[in-house]
């Protein structure tokens, strides 16, 4: 029989990947526009298992739901899991993930935040498209000798680290479980978190949100760091407290960021609000900023990452139905 699947938050290329990742195998895929939330678990009556996104709400209440209508398998699509109850889950939902579909993905779009910034490539398309070849207010710096600090060095950062080598930048890392031969291999020098900030003219974030970590960088974190430093975040958004990257910029003690991921981006990416105002103040002052560049957490979004996530979820999803170890469950 066809495995039932209700998969939230479809967008039209998540269908098309998915289609083509499960023609002839035996998946029953409703896809549903909706994001799984307490007001829409219902789609999930019926169904074997759920599928979902980064925005999905999989709190306590949802997971109650969903184990109510008979619902026997979480499976993100994607690697981060902390919108997931993992403690409410636990002993009643497995939960698998894709831990790993392109970080090439995600590495490459962090150096086209920290290109983009510097060299302010966004500025000038728009200053030649309306006619002006000035180049004042453009000024950039050259990446070779400066440094890098990377906060996590898993997956994603090992890739970052390869390709900044390559720009011979000085690379130095936090990660409390650190890859110490990868480090000693590709001259990445692991340090504390205060050394990180003192020392780097770029930091990139590339750890999970997790209790412990959320706002990572605050008001505190950021006052040590080197003035007119560049922050990226690839990671999630959470670990930013916003009001202190304002403030931090309104100082300059953050020279400039690039964002991919926003503390409240569930309200806001991935739609069209184009004809409606921003009703969030602090996302308004930051898209107003000539320094700060954001977008949609596109990070993933190559088309090699999109296969990889659609064979990978199927496949963890066979897994569970053939009764196989979940290699990629999160426990
Ligand atoms: P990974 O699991 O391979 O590596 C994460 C690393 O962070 C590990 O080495 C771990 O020890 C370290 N870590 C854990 N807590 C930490 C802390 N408090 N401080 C510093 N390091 C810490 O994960 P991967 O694949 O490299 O992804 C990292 C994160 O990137 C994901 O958790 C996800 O949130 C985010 N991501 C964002 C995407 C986007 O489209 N913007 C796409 C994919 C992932």
């Amino acid at each position: 029989m066809a495995i039932k699947i209700a998969f939230f938050d479809t967008k039209s290329y998540d269908r098309e990947s998915f289609d083509q990742a499960s023609n002839g195998l035996a998946y029953e895929i409703h896809y549903y526009k909706d994001r799984l939330s307490v007001h829409t678990a219902q789609l999930a009556m019926g169904k074997d298992v759920v599928c979902i996104f980064v925005n999905d709400e999989c709190d306590a209440q949802v997971i109650d739901l969903l184990a109510s209508y008979g619902v026997k398998l979480i499976a993100l699509r994607c690697a981060g899991f902390n919108n997931v109850d993992m403690k409410a889950a636990a002993g009643r939902i497995p939960v698998v993930r894709v831990p790993a579909y392109s970080p090439h993905a995600v590495a490459e779009y962090a150096v086209t935040l920290m290109l983009c910034l510097n060299r302010k490539v966004y500025r000038s398309v728009y200053r030649t498209r309306e006619g002006n070849f000035k180049l004042k207010g453009l000024m950039g710096f050259d990446m070779y000798g400066k440094t890098a600090g990377l906060i996590g060095l898993g997956r994603i950062a090992k890739e970052l680290v390869k390709i900044l080598r390559g720009f011979g930048m000085n690379v130095i890392a936090y990660d409390p479980y650190p890859d110490k031969a990868f480090a000693e291999a590709h001259q990445t020098r692991l340090v504390s978190l205060d050394e990180l900030y003192a020392e780097s003219d770029i930091i990139s974030l590339h750890c999970p949100l997790t209790d412990e970590n959320k706002f990572l960088i605050n008001r505190d974190s950021i006052q040590k760091m080197k003035p007119g430093m560049m922050l990226i975040n690839t990671g999630r958004g959470k670990l930013i407290r916003t009001e202190d990257l304002i403030e931090g910029l309104r100082t300059g003690q953050i020279g400039s960021a690039g964002l991919d991921v926003y503390e409240e981006e569930q309200n806001f990416f991935y739609e069209d609000r184009s004809d409606k105002m921003i009703d969030d103040d602090k996302l308004a002052l930051l898209l107003m900023m000539p320094n700060v560049i954001i977008t949609s957490h596109q990070a993933f979004f190559t088309r090699e990452a999109m296969h990889n996530i659609a064979t990978t979820t199927l496949e963890n999803i066979r897994d569970w139905a053939e009764g196989r170890e979940l290699k990629n469950e999160v426990k």
